[in-house]
Protein backbone atom coordinates (compact mmCIF):
# COMPACT_ATOMS: atom_id res chain seq x y z
CA UNK A 1 0.00 0.00 0.00
CA UNK A 2 1.28 3.88 -0.93
CA UNK A 3 2.79 4.93 2.15
CA UNK A 4 1.98 8.42 1.46
CA UNK A 5 -1.74 7.13 0.97
CA UNK A 6 -2.42 5.26 4.21
CA UNK A 7 -6.06 4.84 5.23
CA UNK A 8 -7.17 6.93 8.15
CA UNK A 9 -9.07 5.37 11.58
CA UNK A 10 -11.55 7.38 14.07
CA UNK A 11 -10.33 4.81 16.67
CA UNK A 12 -6.92 2.37 16.58
CA UNK A 13 -6.49 -0.49 18.35
CA UNK A 14 -3.36 -0.23 20.69
CA UNK A 15 -2.07 -3.54 20.82
CA UNK A 16 -3.47 -6.33 18.18
CA UNK A 17 -2.66 -9.68 18.63
CA UNK A 18 -2.06 -12.00 15.30
CA UNK A 19 -2.83 -16.17 15.36
CA UNK A 20 -0.51 -16.92 11.94
CA UNK A 21 -3.10 -19.88 10.55
CA UNK A 22 -3.31 -21.63 7.61
CA UNK A 23 0.21 -21.64 6.17
CA UNK A 24 -0.15 -25.40 6.10
CA UNK A 25 -3.15 -25.75 4.32
CA UNK A 26 -2.25 -23.12 1.68
CA UNK A 27 0.89 -25.44 0.83
CA UNK A 28 -1.24 -28.34 0.67
CA UNK A 29 -4.15 -26.61 -1.76
CA UNK A 30 -0.84 -26.08 -4.03
CA UNK A 31 0.60 -29.68 -3.66
CA UNK A 32 3.55 -28.04 -1.50
CA UNK A 33 5.94 -28.97 1.77
CA UNK A 34 4.08 -27.83 4.43
CA UNK A 35 7.29 -25.14 5.12
CA UNK A 36 6.77 -23.89 1.90
CA UNK A 37 3.69 -22.68 3.85
CA UNK A 38 5.79 -21.20 6.66
CA UNK A 39 8.06 -19.57 4.22
CA UNK A 40 5.41 -17.59 2.77
CA UNK A 41 3.90 -17.06 6.27
CA UNK A 42 6.71 -15.67 7.17
CA UNK A 43 6.59 -13.28 4.52
CA UNK A 44 3.39 -12.02 5.13
CA UNK A 45 4.32 -11.91 8.55
CA UNK A 46 7.22 -9.08 7.93
CA UNK A 47 4.17 -7.53 4.95
CA UNK A 48 1.91 -6.99 7.98
CA UNK A 49 4.43 -6.34 11.07
CA UNK A 50 5.35 -3.50 8.57
CA UNK A 51 2.27 -2.23 7.70
CA UNK A 52 1.04 -1.92 11.02
CA UNK A 53 3.91 -0.54 12.70
CA UNK A 54 3.41 2.45 9.73
CA UNK A 55 -0.39 2.79 10.65
CA UNK A 56 0.78 3.59 14.24
CA UNK A 57 -0.23 0.69 16.17
CA UNK A 58 1.66 1.15 19.01
CA UNK A 59 1.65 -3.37 19.94
CA UNK A 60 2.13 -5.91 17.54
CA UNK A 61 2.10 -9.71 19.12
CA UNK A 62 2.27 -12.85 16.21
CA UNK A 63 1.75 -15.99 17.53
CA UNK A 64 4.64 -17.56 15.84
CA UNK A 65 5.27 -21.36 17.75
CA UNK A 66 3.06 -23.00 20.23
CA UNK A 67 3.95 -25.04 23.22
CA UNK A 68 1.81 -27.55 21.13
CA UNK A 69 3.64 -27.07 18.16
CA UNK A 70 6.73 -28.99 18.93
CA UNK A 71 4.44 -32.39 17.97
CA UNK A 72 4.98 -31.17 14.26
CA UNK A 73 6.84 -33.50 12.19
CA UNK A 74 10.81 -32.83 13.10
CA UNK A 75 11.73 -31.83 9.53
CA UNK A 76 8.31 -29.06 9.52
CA UNK A 77 9.71 -27.61 13.02
CA UNK A 78 13.34 -27.39 11.72
CA UNK A 79 11.91 -25.41 8.77
CA UNK A 80 10.06 -23.10 11.06
CA UNK A 81 13.38 -22.82 13.30
CA UNK A 82 15.39 -22.17 10.42
CA UNK A 83 13.04 -19.28 9.64
CA UNK A 84 13.43 -17.52 12.95
CA UNK A 85 17.32 -17.47 12.47
CA UNK A 86 17.02 -16.16 9.00
CA UNK A 87 14.69 -13.26 10.97
CA UNK A 88 17.11 -12.37 13.73
CA UNK A 89 19.48 -12.21 11.55
CA UNK A 90 18.07 -10.04 9.08
CA UNK A 91 16.98 -8.00 12.69
CA UNK A 92 20.82 -7.47 12.90
CA UNK A 93 21.32 -6.54 9.17
CA UNK A 94 18.99 -3.85 9.73
CA UNK A 95 19.49 -2.65 12.73
CA UNK A 96 19.69 0.89 11.69
CA UNK A 97 16.92 1.00 9.69
CA UNK A 98 15.25 -0.45 12.45
CA UNK A 99 16.07 1.88 14.85
CA UNK A 100 15.26 4.78 12.55
CA UNK A 101 11.13 3.17 12.72
CA UNK A 102 11.90 2.99 16.64
CA UNK A 103 11.30 -1.05 16.25
CA UNK A 104 11.28 -2.85 19.66
CA UNK A 105 11.63 -6.91 19.11
CA UNK A 106 10.25 -8.69 22.79
CA UNK A 107 9.90 -12.38 22.59
CA UNK A 108 6.62 -14.13 24.60
CA UNK A 109 7.01 -17.44 25.51
CA UNK A 110 9.47 -20.41 27.72
CA UNK A 111 13.09 -19.61 26.26
CA UNK A 112 14.13 -22.93 27.61
CA UNK A 113 12.58 -24.82 25.63
CA UNK A 114 14.20 -23.17 22.20
CA UNK A 115 17.57 -24.45 20.42
CA UNK A 116 20.23 -22.53 22.29
CA UNK A 117 22.12 -20.92 19.11
CA UNK A 118 18.20 -19.34 19.15
CA UNK A 119 17.82 -18.04 22.12
CA UNK A 120 21.27 -16.15 22.06
CA UNK A 121 20.25 -14.92 18.74
CA UNK A 122 16.73 -13.18 20.63
CA UNK A 123 18.55 -11.74 23.76
CA UNK A 124 20.53 -10.02 21.50
CA UNK A 125 17.91 -8.83 19.14
CA UNK A 126 15.65 -7.35 22.01
CA UNK A 127 19.07 -5.72 23.27
CA UNK A 128 19.94 -4.15 20.23
CA UNK A 129 16.02 -2.73 19.93
CA UNK A 130 15.73 -1.43 23.34
CA UNK A 131 16.72 1.98 22.50
CA UNK A 132 13.66 3.35 21.28
CA UNK A 133 10.33 2.15 20.43
CA UNK A 134 7.36 3.19 18.98
CA UNK A 135 6.44 0.11 18.08
CA UNK A 136 6.74 -2.79 20.20
CA UNK A 137 6.96 -6.21 18.15
CA UNK A 138 5.75 -9.42 20.36
CA UNK A 139 7.03 -12.78 18.74
CA UNK A 140 5.46 -15.37 20.25
CA UNK A 141 7.84 -18.51 20.11
CA UNK A 142 7.38 -21.51 22.47
CA UNK A 143 4.25 -19.38 23.55
CA UNK A 144 0.91 -21.26 25.70
CA UNK A 145 -1.28 -18.98 27.42
CA UNK A 146 -2.00 -21.78 30.10
CA UNK A 147 1.53 -22.51 30.58
CA UNK A 148 2.55 -18.80 31.10
CA UNK A 149 -0.37 -18.11 33.74
CA UNK A 150 0.72 -20.99 35.90
CA UNK A 151 4.33 -19.61 36.10
CA UNK A 152 3.18 -16.39 37.25
CA UNK A 153 0.24 -18.17 39.71
CA UNK A 154 3.97 -20.63 40.66
CA UNK A 155 5.93 -17.62 41.49
CA UNK A 156 3.38 -15.30 43.38
CA UNK A 157 2.98 -19.16 45.49
CA UNK A 158 6.48 -18.84 46.22
CA UNK A 159 6.63 -15.35 47.36
CA UNK A 160 3.64 -16.93 49.75
CA UNK A 161 5.31 -19.67 50.65
CA UNK A 162 8.47 -17.41 51.45
CA UNK A 163 5.90 -15.14 53.91
CA UNK A 164 6.48 -12.11 51.77
CA UNK A 165 2.94 -12.37 50.48
CA UNK A 166 -0.70 -13.20 52.02
CA UNK A 167 -2.50 -15.68 49.49
CA UNK A 168 -5.41 -13.18 50.26
CA UNK A 169 -3.52 -9.69 49.00
CA UNK A 170 -2.76 -11.44 45.43
CA UNK A 171 -4.49 -9.06 42.95
CA UNK A 172 -5.27 -8.98 38.95
CA UNK A 173 -2.64 -6.59 38.17
CA UNK A 174 -0.08 -8.95 40.41
CA UNK A 175 -0.74 -11.98 38.35
CA UNK A 176 -0.83 -9.42 35.31
CA UNK A 177 3.03 -8.36 36.05
CA UNK A 178 4.09 -11.67 36.15
CA UNK A 179 3.30 -12.11 32.74
CA UNK A 180 5.36 -12.33 29.72
CA UNK A 181 3.41 -9.25 28.22
CA UNK A 182 4.07 -7.50 31.81
CA UNK A 183 3.69 -3.48 31.40
CA UNK A 184 2.09 -4.07 28.48
CA UNK A 185 -1.47 -3.47 27.44
CA UNK A 186 -3.64 -5.92 27.22
CA UNK A 187 -4.69 -6.56 23.14
CA UNK A 188 -7.49 -4.63 21.86
CA UNK A 189 -7.62 -6.45 19.02
CA UNK A 190 -7.36 -10.68 18.23
CA UNK A 191 -6.96 -11.09 14.41
CA UNK A 192 -7.21 -15.27 13.28
CA UNK A 193 -7.41 -16.26 9.61
CA UNK A 194 -7.99 -19.14 7.99
CA UNK A 195 -11.47 -20.17 9.02
CA UNK A 196 -10.64 -21.31 12.87
CA UNK A 197 -12.71 -19.53 15.31
CA UNK A 198 -10.65 -20.51 18.69
CA UNK A 199 -8.00 -18.73 20.29
CA UNK A 200 -5.53 -21.85 20.78
CA UNK A 201 -4.32 -20.94 23.76
CA UNK A 202 -3.55 -17.60 22.43
CA UNK A 203 -2.78 -14.55 25.27
CA UNK A 204 -5.73 -16.49 27.76
CA UNK A 205 -5.25 -13.99 30.21
CA UNK A 206 -4.91 -11.01 28.62
CA UNK A 207 -7.73 -11.38 25.91
CA UNK A 208 -10.63 -11.44 28.23
CA UNK A 209 -11.87 -8.22 26.49
CA UNK A 210 -10.27 -8.09 22.86
CA UNK A 211 -11.94 -7.52 20.00
CA UNK A 212 -11.84 -11.01 18.10
CA UNK A 213 -11.64 -10.64 14.18
CA UNK A 214 -11.85 -13.49 11.87
CA UNK A 215 -11.27 -14.42 8.50
CA UNK A 216 -10.95 -17.39 6.02
CA UNK A 217 -7.95 -15.87 4.10
CA UNK A 218 -5.21 -18.11 5.04
CA UNK A 219 -2.22 -16.30 6.39
CA UNK A 220 0.29 -16.39 3.67
CA UNK A 221 -2.62 -14.77 1.25
CA UNK A 222 -3.28 -12.11 4.32
CA UNK A 223 -3.12 -8.53 2.56
CA UNK A 224 -2.69 -5.45 4.02
CA UNK A 225 -6.44 -4.48 2.60
CA UNK A 226 -7.38 -7.50 4.85
CA UNK A 227 -5.68 -5.65 7.93
CA UNK A 228 -7.65 -2.77 7.18
CA UNK A 229 -10.51 -4.61 7.36
CA UNK A 230 -10.09 -5.96 10.61
CA UNK A 231 -9.20 -2.52 11.94
CA UNK A 232 -12.39 -1.16 10.03
CA UNK A 233 -14.21 -3.70 11.57
CA UNK A 234 -12.40 -2.81 15.09
CA UNK A 235 -13.74 1.20 14.28
CA UNK A 236 -17.24 -0.33 14.89
CA UNK A 237 -17.38 -2.29 17.86
CA UNK A 238 -18.53 -0.54 20.81
CA UNK A 239 -16.40 -1.81 23.83
CA UNK A 240 -17.98 -1.74 27.31
CA UNK A 241 -15.70 -3.45 29.25
CA UNK A 242 -18.86 -5.04 31.01
CA UNK A 243 -20.52 -1.76 31.57
CA UNK A 244 -23.55 -0.53 29.67
C1 LIG B 1 0.18 -22.24 11.83
O1 LIG B 1 -0.21 -22.68 10.54
C2 LIG B 1 1.50 -21.65 11.72
C3 LIG B 1 2.59 -22.06 12.44
C4 LIG B 1 2.55 -23.14 13.43
C5 LIG B 1 3.90 -21.44 12.22
C6 LIG B 1 3.85 -19.96 12.00
C7 LIG B 1 5.19 -19.52 11.69
C8 LIG B 1 5.49 -18.64 10.74
C9 LIG B 1 4.51 -17.94 9.89
C10 LIG B 1 6.89 -18.26 10.54
C11 LIG B 1 7.07 -17.05 11.36
C12 LIG B 1 8.35 -16.52 11.12
C13 LIG B 1 8.86 -15.53 11.84
C14 LIG B 1 10.08 -14.97 11.34
C15 LIG B 1 8.27 -15.01 13.08
P1 LIG B 1 -0.52 -24.22 10.33
O2 LIG B 1 0.72 -24.88 9.88
O3 LIG B 1 -1.12 -24.78 11.59
O4 LIG B 1 -1.56 -24.18 9.18
P2 LIG B 1 -2.68 -25.28 8.92
O5 LIG B 1 -3.69 -25.13 10.03
O6 LIG B 1 -3.22 -24.88 7.60
O7 LIG B 1 -2.01 -26.62 8.90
Amino acid sequence: MDKANLPTFSVLPRHVGIIMDGNGRWAKKRGLPRYKGHVEGAKTFRKIGEFAGDLGIQYLTFYAFSTENWSRPPEEVAAIMDLFRDYLRELDERKAENEEKGIKVHFLGDRHGIPKDIQRMMGYSERITRKKHHVILNIAINYGGRQEILHGVQALAHEVEKGKLRAKDITEQMISDHLYTASMPDPDLIIRPSGEYRLSNFLLWQSAYAELWFSDVLWPDFTEEDFVEALRAYEHRNRRFGGV
